[in-house]
């Protein structure tokens, strides 16, 4: 098949409010360090429901800085998921500490709490959950098995803005957690991140980190401890207040389109679609995912989909199997089965809120005849 019809694997939702705000902060002259950041944060923590919100330069600095907080370094070990974005274990790597990989859940693609627990040293500092492709991790069971061992729990939530566990918003449960805003993500300021947390002390930790270590007092040029330039500019920030005043437009229409797709897509033969929410897990609608049949040449697919026109991406290789971690500390496959299986077979659609119907119909048919070849 050839076409000339081109369907991208995302795309942002950003229209003239935006742009108004930004040129605010642009005609302020304000742009760093200015009365938006603040005003981005405090919706932000309502959004989700957290007492404190911190933004910084991305999701991969917020978890950098929630492990410094931890006091993660050399010789720790910090539990993660293997089926994640390399962030949720670099950030301990940058630390100096060794990431340590449990395996997940079959079904929710997060960790397995049992398989946390297992992998639970005298060294281990830290565990790093994810909420993967926005469905909430089993943060009450982690958050017991960390307790009773006294290390801390950072939520990766970087794909779950919106996501409810246990009917309340991620980010208002006590735990730590980062949000993303790379354009792929539920809200976009280009690149950007935020930590919520509920103690005030981390809160004025992260504030002095990301802004050089600075404390609240004192001035320009005194730096109180080794911090980041992981500031997150005004004019991001603006643009973000933009994206969550229609945080709610835009979490319903991502559900819409994942609900087309179900209809379009239950019916094919082996195709494994994202699992289905339950009364105490509610996805935020990031990617849509399936899992092709067993014994499909997944490759084939991807490229009977690309000359349809069709984007698609590999989510998610194993971080454990990366050149990088390999060749550091010896990781090879078999370490964590489930995933692997999982990731030789998952693929990402286009998806994002705008995806018209005419669109996801085409992306369906085309799916459907490349499995059937
Ligand atoms: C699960 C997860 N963690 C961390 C990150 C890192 O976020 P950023 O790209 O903003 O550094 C991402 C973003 O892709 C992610 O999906």
């Amino acid at each position: 098949m050839s076409t000339t019809r081109q369907i991208p694997l995302s795309s942002p939702w950003l229209d003239e409010r935006e742009e108004q705000l930004a040129i605010e902060v642009l005609r302020s002259g304000r742009l760093s360090l200015g009365p938006t950041i603040d005003r981005f944060e405090e919706a932000f923590a309502e959004a989700t429901g957290a007492p404190y919100a911190a933004a910084v330069s991305s999701g991969t600095a917020g978890l950098h800085l929630l492990c410094v907080a931890a006091g993660v370094g050399p010789g720790d070990e910090v539990i993660t998921s293997p089926y994640s974005f390399v962030a949720s274990a670099n950030c301990a790597i940058y630390e100096g500490a060794t990431p340590v990989f449990a395996d997940i859940d079959r079904r929710t693609l997060n960790l397995d709490p049992a398989a946390v627990e297992a992998s639970f040293t005298e060294r281990t500092r830290a565990v790093v959950a994810v909420d993967i492709y926005g469905y909430p991790c089993e943060l009450d069971e982690l958050r017991a098995v960390c307790e009773r061992r006294g290390v801390a729990l950072i939520d990766d939530a970087c794909e779950a803005l919106g996501a409810r566990y246990k009917g309340e918003p991620i980010g208002s449960h006590g735990v730590s957690s980062v949000f993303a805003f790379y354009p792929n993500k539920q809200i976009t300021t280009g690149e950007g991140g935020i930590v919520t947390t509920h103690s005030e002390d981390e809160w004025r930790l992260l504030r002095s980190l990301r802004n050089q270590g600075r404390a609240d007092s004192g001035g320009w040029l005194e730096h109180a401890r080794l911090g980041f330039n992981y500031r997150l500019d005004d004019v991001r920030a603006a643009i973000g207040i933009g994206q969550l005043e229609k945080l709610d437009d835009i979490l319903a229409a991502r559900a819409a389109v994942s609900d087309r797709y179900g209809s379009l897509l239950r019916e094919v033969d082996g195709l494994e679609l994202p699992c289905v929410d339950d009364a105490e897990h509610v996805r935020s609608w990031f990617v849509y995912v399936v899992a092709l049949p067993a014994g499909t040449d997944r490759e084939c697919v991807i490229a009977e989909l690309e000359r349809g026109g069709v984007q698609t991406a590999r989510y998610l290789p194993c971080i454990h199997l990366q050149p990088y971690l390999r060749e550091r500390y010896g990781f090879r496959e078999g370490l964590c089965p489930v995933a692997e299986e999982v990731s030789a077979r998952t693929l990402a659609l286009p998806f994002h809120a705008r995806l018209d119907e005419d669109d996801q119909a085409y992306v369906a048919g085309v799916l459907r005849e490349a499995l059937a070849s």
